[in-house]
């Protein structure tokens, strides 16, 4: 197998990874590594739009307090505050590389509205095409700068020593002084989600094999409103349609949300389980769009997509279902977004840099990425003039193990985490996947030489899919994305500020 040696390896083209290789690119060797086409990622999907306090009348700590809201005060507040400063120079940053956002006559930026934000804060793109531009500006900035390796998965990172210094593609073997992973999260662990079909958990199972530590991972949120027509999903209905007046009702025309303080822009996690209790009670929910004003000219995107499903919205509300949409918890970061492991970075949705609590707030996602990417590439650089020189793993001998295993499907792994490890989850449930897991696990934890792709995408999942089981056995209250039917209320007193942690070193 032919080696090959760059300064800087990214696994992943969302846009935490491109803005990572982005910001290196005019000073080191960079290589971008994606299991898919480059455009393909969760990034490029993104609707609603980014966050940031740069309204007149809007301030970071507002920002601030609304993230903390949702994500019910489990952060790292030294991280949030760097987050929702830093917003507004991100909005400037991405201006001047060509992201054309929404502007209103004068000028000013036309400012969206989510759920559980306090005030319209959020810049958009092409009214529901916002991931789909900022990915489209940054990959033509790193396209001619970096070398991108379309369709290369990477079946493992090589830990030398106690530090990444490589991974393993389907091809060849890479070595680099730092690797960053922006892999994206882990939607298609569930039936109904609205990830692209790449979202497999790969970066979580590749960080644990090689030692790193994952915290948080049993807060997954549910969005409420995937377009679901007659049980086929024809994608996200931003929560922006809610923020400009649409309205969740049963098949009977009633509200569904008019108890809550916040109404239909309570935060996800009420809000998917509203709709999940209904849904599993045998009650139709709908999104009504009836009264909304120029809603082909705001959201493009979703217009064709109900074109699609035959729905339209003018005459009649749109079925809906909550799906997986993002995880909160993930690979342990600090503030330059370096893992546990040396060498080992991580942005985007796989790392938990704590932002987010136990629940993200709408539109941070891509802040999050894009300020996490300027972290972990400004440490990439300093590191790089302190550097030590290169490992010589020319003798270096990757161990494997040579156990055969039957492995489920795809399909069978999204139905039992859709019932146990879901939006309602309970111990006996927990325990159900648990013991169903459990014959997989010794071949999930170690990759062979022989193994498919396809064989090491299912691994990734049984190993990402074990990590959240445990994790939510053993958070015994709700909070956020983590709901559990027999610990159903928020318990300060024995949960405030305490994360669960899993590493290979643990056993979980
Ligand atoms: C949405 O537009 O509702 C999704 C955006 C996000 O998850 O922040």
């Amino acid at each position: 197998m032919a080696d090959k040696s760059v300064d800087v390896i990214v696994i992943g083209s969302g846009i935490a990874g491109l803005m990572t290789a982005h910001l290196l690119a005019d000073h080191l060797n960079v290589m971008v590594i994606t299991k898919s086409d480059v455009q393909n990622s969760n990034s490029s999907w993104a609707q609603g739009g980014m966050a940031a306090a740069i309204g007149p009348k809007d301030h970071w700590q507002k920002h601030l307090e609304d993230t903390i809201r949702a994500g019910q005060h489990h952060h790292n507040y030294e991280h949030l505050k760097l987050l929702v400063k830093k917003a507004p120079q991100i909005v400037h940053a991405l201006s001047r590389l060509g992201v054309s956002f929404d502007r209103n006559e004068d000028g000013s930026l036309v400012l969206g509205m989510e759920g559980a934000h306090q005030q319209r804060r959020i810049v958009h793109v092409n009214g529901d095409q916002t991931g789909e531009a900022f990915t489209k500006v940054l990959l033509r900035a790193v396209q001619q700068r970096a070398t991108v390796l379309q369709h290369s998965p990477v079946y493992e990172l090589i830990n030398h020593k106690d530090k990444v210094i490589g991974v393993k593609t389907n091809k060849q073997v890479i070595h680099a002084k730092a690797t960053v992973l922006a892999t994206g999260g882990l939607g298609q662990l569930y039936q109904s989600t609205s990830n692209v079909k790449e979202a497999t958990g790969d970066g979580f199972a590749l960080a644990y094999r090689a030692g790193a530590v994952l915290t948080d991972m049993e807060f997954i949120q549910f969005h409420p409103t995937l377009l679901t027509k007659d049980g086929v999903s024809f994608g996200l209905i931003s929560e922006a349609v809610r923020g400009e007046g649409a309205k969740l009702i049963d098949e009977d025309g009633n509200r569904l949300m008019k108890e809550h303080p916040l109404k239909d822009l309570a935060s996800r996690d009420v809000v998917s389980r509203e709709i999940h209790r209904k849904l599993q009670g045998g009650t139709k929910v709908f999104l009504d769009c009836r009264e909304l004003n120029h809603f082909d000219q705001k959201f493009p995107g979703l217009s064709k997509r109900c074109e699609l499903a035959g729905i339209t919205p003018k005459e009649s509300p749109l079925p809906i279902a909550p799906g997986a949409h993002f995880i909160s918890g993930g690979v342990q970061t600090d503030v330059n977004a370096q893992t546990t492991i040396k060498g080992l970075y991580a942005v985007g949705e796989v790392a938990c840099t704590g932002v987010h609590g136990a629940n993200r707030l709408a539109s941070n996602s891509l802040l999050e990425g894009l300020v996490f990417a300027n972290q972990a590439a400004n440490h990439i650089l300093l590191q790089e003039s302190a550097s030590e020189p290169r490992v010589d793993t020319q003798s270096m001998v990757i161990k494997r193990f040579s156990i055969h295993c039957h492995l489920p499907n795809k399909e069978e792994i999204q139905s039992r985490m859709t019932k146990w490890v879901g939006i309602e989850r309970s111990a006996k449930g927990l325990k159900e996947m648990r013991r169903w897991l459990q014959p997989f696990l010794f071949a999930a934890r170690h990759v062979r030489d022989d193994d498919t792709y396809a064989e090491i995408e299912c691994k990734n999942m049984l190993l990402t899919a074990a990590v959240i089981t445990e994790s939510a056995l053993k958070r015994l209250e709700s909070r956020g994305g983590h709901y559990r039917v027999d610990y159903s209320e928020r318990d300060d007193r024995h949960w405030l500020g305490r994360h669960i942690i899993c590493s290979k070193s643990r056993g979980f």
